[in-house]
């Protein structure tokens, strides 16, 4: 499962720094010694997501998530473990050898043929769309306003009406029938021939950010549908990773980017002199397309079209972004026209006018409430003026506060007093909810030894005390000699949890330093985060010496009351008076024993 040495994962594991990582997906805020954030893998209002900087580990208390770097990306990017790496290694500039494994190899092979493949076909479509073939689609891509240029730029093309003028294209190019497939450019029908995916359609190839043709999109020429038809995923397409447009967006020099639904936009915001727009393809705003936008963007505008699935994607984008801590505005169009119609209509100038005045994110969250309730009853005000306090609670700049309330008071003939005061109200209430939060927390943090009480009616108690002992050792090594002598590696339960003990044994037994955070990286996600969770809320091993006991005799006293329950099961089903007789004495010395245990 492992195809690098230790010491290399280590390496990249010491280069990529947590708190920095983290700090990429979400606003993470110093709280003594370490942060806080809103936690990515649940929804939460309060933070509960705490990253440790000295040992490197992130736990979230709501969740109960946790781990180190690894964990982190795995969960985050949904990735297996040697794709956390590659990742880590890259963003590291640390040199990862291609994996001796040959079905990682394979895929790698592949990959870099399926983009080759990409661009021919990319080519291909272009040589159609400029041929006699495209005159069609070309007076199309005329008649929607665009130029000879901008097709240029971003490589539109078309592909042709009939059944395989790809396919025989590219085969007679050499490409394999299976790379074809594998790029999702051709189908096998059932008779196992090839056929073309797009068929005359004006074509749109899919950039990623390097420049790489990934993917396609390919258009109707007229109202059938389906209007569009898309690459499927394959090894170098995913949709959630890219955005439309961002190969050439990412260049400029404003440092904003415009996130709008299609193609078309795009293209025609580019023509337009707007050369940052992006389209984020069709679906609502992922983690992974948010991050690439704050790494090359500080204000983001969101226009989405207005209908109700625009919305809810509007809403999306503005909680993933505001998540991260972007600086984020929605631009809405007037008459539900999307970016393209609306400049073809009213001309680039107007459309720039509209863009300066997108609204900050407090006031379309305003506007979205007027929207709601209507102004011409007190009901409706009410409750307006409740949501309007709510909204303006959660924003932190005092000024732009001040500024959005005073414009409340004014247009919805509200007092600003009364707005002041129920927005104050909030703001106090929230204040007093985290000061009771933070304290949970550190009390949690704070509880001596270990609680077994907690824990007694808890079923699988002995693996939590297996896990807190793994956990203890891990984190004081000179414990090892005493507590495997009085529990050998062969008590732990079978499964994950021998393993987990077995690595640290190992380790330990050659004498190796061996520190938590660097084992954990073994780990899969659930054990990482159990482990951590004990480390932080069980146990801080204040006295670890009398920790290791108690966790141990507690150990013992379980082996033995299972002990116990065999004797008796067995004794149901036994005859033999003399066999009868030993197993009742060896019963009494097992009670004793417990008895002992429990009074030290
Ligand atoms: N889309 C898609 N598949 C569909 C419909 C839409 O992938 N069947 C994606 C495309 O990226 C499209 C975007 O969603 O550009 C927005 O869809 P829509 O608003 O329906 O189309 P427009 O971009 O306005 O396309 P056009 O202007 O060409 O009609
Ligand atoms: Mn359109």
């Amino acid at each position: 499962m492992f195809y690098y040495p230790d010491e290399l994962i280590e390496e990249i594991r010491l280069n990529s720094d947590l708190v920095e990582i983290v700090s990429e997906y979400l606003r993470l805020e110093k709280r003594g010694a370490g942060y806080f954030g809103l936690c990515p893998f649940h929804r939460e209002k309060t933070p509960s997501f705490y990253v440790e900087p000295v040992k490197q580990l992130y736990y979230c208390f709501g969740c109960n998530n946790g781990g180190n770097v690894f964990h982190f990306i795995m969960n985050i990017e949904n990735l297996d473990f040697p794709e956390a790496l590659r990742f880590l290694a890259e963003r590291a500039g640390i040199n990862l050898p291609e994996p001796d494994d040959t079905k990682e190899q394979h895929k790698s092979r592949l990959r870099k043929e399926i983009m080759e493949v990409n661009r021919e076909a990319a080519r291909f479509y272009y040589s159609c769309l400029t041929g006699d073939i495209g005159r069609m689609a070309q007076r199309y891509l005329f008649e929607r306003g665009l130029s000879r240029n901008i097709i240029k730029r971003f490589g539109l093309g078309y592909s042709p009406g009939e059944w395989d003028a790809l396919t025989k294209h590219l085969l007679s190019k050499g490409y394999s029938e299976a790379t074809l497939v594998e790029a999702g450019l051709c189908i096998k029908n059932k008779n196992g021939k090839l056929y073309d995916r797009f068929r005359g359609r004006v074509m749109f190839p899919i950039f990623d950010i390097r420049g790489n043709v990934v993917a396609f999109g390919g258009r109707v020429l007229d109202d059938k549908l389906p209007k569009y038809i898309n690459s499927p995923e394959t090894l170098v397409y995913s949709k959630g990773r890219e955005l439309f447009g961002m190969h050439i967006a990412k260049k400029n020099i404003e440092k904003k980017i415009l996130v709008v639904e299609g193609y078309m936009d795009v293209i025609a915001l580019h023509q337009a002199g707007i050369p940052y727009a992006v389209a984020s393809l069709g679906t609502a705003l992922t983690n992974m397309q948010s991050r690439i936008l704050k790494k090359y963007a500080d204000e983001i505008i969101i226009s989405y079209d207005t209908d109700s699935a625009g919305k809810k994607a509007t809403e999306r984008g503005l909680e993933v972004l505001g998540r991260l801590g972007c600086r984020v505005k929605v631009l809405q169009m007037p008459d539900g026209k999307d970016p393209d119609e609306y400049i073809r209509k009213n001309g680039p100038e107007k459309f720039k006018n509209l863009a300066d005045r997108a609204l900050s994110l407090l006031e379309y969250r305003i506007k979205q409430l007027k929207d709601e309730f209507p102004q011409d009853s007190i009901d409706g005000k009410m409750a307006f003026l409740n949501g309007a306090a709510d909204i303006l609670a959660e924003q932190d700049n005092i000024v732009e506060r001040e500024i959005v309330m005073k414009s409340i008071s004014r247009d919805y003939n509200i007092s600003f007093d009364a707005l002041l005061a129920e927005t104050n109200r909030r703001i106090s209430r929230k204040k007093r909810m985290e000061k009771s939060k933070e304290f949970a927390t550190a009390k949690k943090e704070l509880t001596g030894s270990i609680r077994p009480s907690s824990f007694d009616r808890k079923k699988g108690m002995r693996r939590r005390y297996e896990m807190m002992l793994i956990s203890l050792l891990s984190r004081e090594n000179h414990l090892f000699r005493e507590a495997s002598e009085r529990y050998p590696l062969s008590c732990f339960s079978d499964g994950t949890i021998r393993e987990t003990a077995g690595i640290l044994y190992r380790r330990l037994s050659e004498g190796n330093d061996f520190l938590l955070e660097e084992f954990i990286t073994k780990l899969n996600a659930d054990t990482a985060s159990e482990i951590i969770h004990l480390v932080k809320s069980s146990c801080n091993f204040e006295n670890p010496e009398k920790a290791m006991d108690d966790i141990i005799t507690k150990l013992e006293v379980i082996k033995l009351e299972e002990e116990k329950k065999d004797i008796l099961m067995h004794l149901k089903n036994i005859t033999d008076m003399d066999e009868k007789k030993q197993l009742e004495l060896k019963l009494q010395s097992v009670i004793e024993k417990i008895r002992m245990s429990k009074q030290i």
